[in-house]
């Protein structure tokens, strides 16, 4: 009997898988490792030469060493190691001025990268159709992630100094009860400190003002912190409050995600949340369960260590003065280039790893347009800064990190980048 072979039928995908696209983040991040003639002040990756080597390997030798040292090697718990979790909870009151024990271990959820922390809390929060409330700009991968999930994303007004513009939501708040979409609204998210991608760090004033706003209108949702920069701060973390601190948002269920990535190792890809809510952080958990149960225990147990034995901080002290030198090279490379003159703008942040331009207003930066093409042929790339608006985005911005480039890198760079600029201006 001959076997017919039939057609291949096409795969009827999921909504979800209908909706699913390539991310901007993937195809940079390929971009950036693909093609080494690049120079990418796109990706937000750690700087190479400052990776943790050394303490790495003193910890992976001090756990294996261990008469318990299977232990390390064998799965975890879904919620993340125990004694990790102290020391986050530890971590997170220190931040905030507490003593040592106000924040429980019981708050905390470990998570592969805070990044799935972010995707949990909006997974258990949010149907296809509802709102989350966000910052202008916003983290893009994020926005990404809402888009993958069907939710919208509406941005919160910002004034011409990208503070939040207590005025202007208000007017929008009162068109979205007229349009009904208040409520769809189902949770805000903010990156608050040293931000992906603006640089700026959220004050304790606008985060009250927020809290205040959205009470008065009855929209006590649950809000996430995204606090992936606090600790980079290049003189230290960040003293803001969290909203974990402040009286004004006591009455909200809070998510504070966290990352051991950033500070020490991007490739341990080791994140937290610490949530205020018992419903809500089941609920993240049970998800989690079903992607992973639990993430890495061998990446969980070196954070564990490192944390412990003084390695972190003592790297995190290492790589601050490092990105603060970094931060100013590019910054002198691109007022070298005439930047500044050619009308540009940027503000130098204080921590993190990023730059936020902004070019004249008739100047199109967009990933579909002749200045991206130019730059990618000059042989530089960077953020289109349209990626990381919610809604009405801004054309003339891009996102450069000063992280991965060494410093002679990034002049080449950034020299790349303003000749562009001078040539698309002409
Ligand atoms: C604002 C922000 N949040 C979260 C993350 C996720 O970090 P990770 O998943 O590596 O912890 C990043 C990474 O770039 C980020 O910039």
């Amino acid at each position: 009997m001959t076997l017919r072979m039939s057609a291949p039928r096409p795969i009827s995908f999921s909504a979800f898988g209908r909706r699913v696209a390539p991310t901007a983040i993937a195809r940079l991040m390929s971009a950036a490792l693909e093609n080494p003639r690049l120079l990418s002040l796109a990706v937000g990756f750690t700087d190479n030469a400052t990776l943790p080597v050394e303490p790495f390997r003193a910890a992976v030798e001090a756990l294996t060493r261990r008469p318990g040292a299977p232990e390390y090697l064998q799965y975890g718990t879904n919620p993340g190691r125990p004694l990790l979790r102290e020391r986050i909870a530890a971590r997170i009151s220190r931040a905030e001025g507490w003593p040592e024990g106000r924040v429980a271990a019981d708050q905390i959820l470990v998570g592969n990268g805070s990044q799935q922390i972010l995707h949990l809390a909006a997974e258990v929060l949010c149907d296809p159709g509802d709102i989350i409330l966000l910052d202008r700009p916003s983290y893009f991968v994020f926005l990404e992630l809402l888009r993958g999930l069907g939710i919208e994303a509406r941005t919160l007004p910002v004034d011409a100094a990208g503070r939040l513009d207590f005025a202007a939501l208000e007017v929008a708040i009162g068109g979205w009860r007229t349009s009904g979409e208040l409520a769809r609204i189902r949770g805000v998210y903010f990156v608050s400190y040293f931000s992906n991608p603006s640089g700026r760090t959220l004050g304790a004033d606008e985060k009250r003002g927020l809290a205040r706003v959205l009470a008065a209108h009855g929209l006590v949702v649950p809000v996430i912190e995204d606090a992936a920069y606090r600790e980079m701060g290049f003189a230290g973390p960040s003293a803001v409050p969290s909203v974990l601190a402040l009286e004004e948002w006591v009455a909200f269920p809070r998510l504070y995600a966290g990352t051991l990535t950033k500070p020490f190792a991007t490739g341990l890809k080791i994140g937290y949340g610490c949530c205020t809510d018992e419903t809500w952080r089941a609920k993240m958990l049970h998800a989690k369960a079903g992607q992973d149960f639990g993430s890495a225990n061998f990446n969980q147990s070196v954070l564990e260590e490192v944390l412990g034995n003084g390695a972190f901080d003592a790297h995190l002290g290492r790589i601050r003065a490092g990105y603060a030198t970094k931060m100013q090279v590019l910054h002198e490379a691109l007022l070298a280039g005439g930047l500044a003159g050619a009308g540009w703008r940027w503000q130098r942040p204080e921590g993190g790893l990023y730059l936020w331009l902004t070019a004249p207003a008739e100047l199109d930066l967009g990933g579909d347009g002749a200045f991206f093409r130019a730059c990618v042929e000059t042989g530089v790339l960077y953020v289109p800064g349209e990626l990381c608006y919610g809604d009405a985005p801004e054309r003339n911005c891009a996102r450069l990190s000063f992280g991965v480039l060494a410093e002679a890198d990034l002049r080449e760079a950034a020299r790349r980048f303003c000749a562009v600029a001078q040539q698309q201006r002409g």
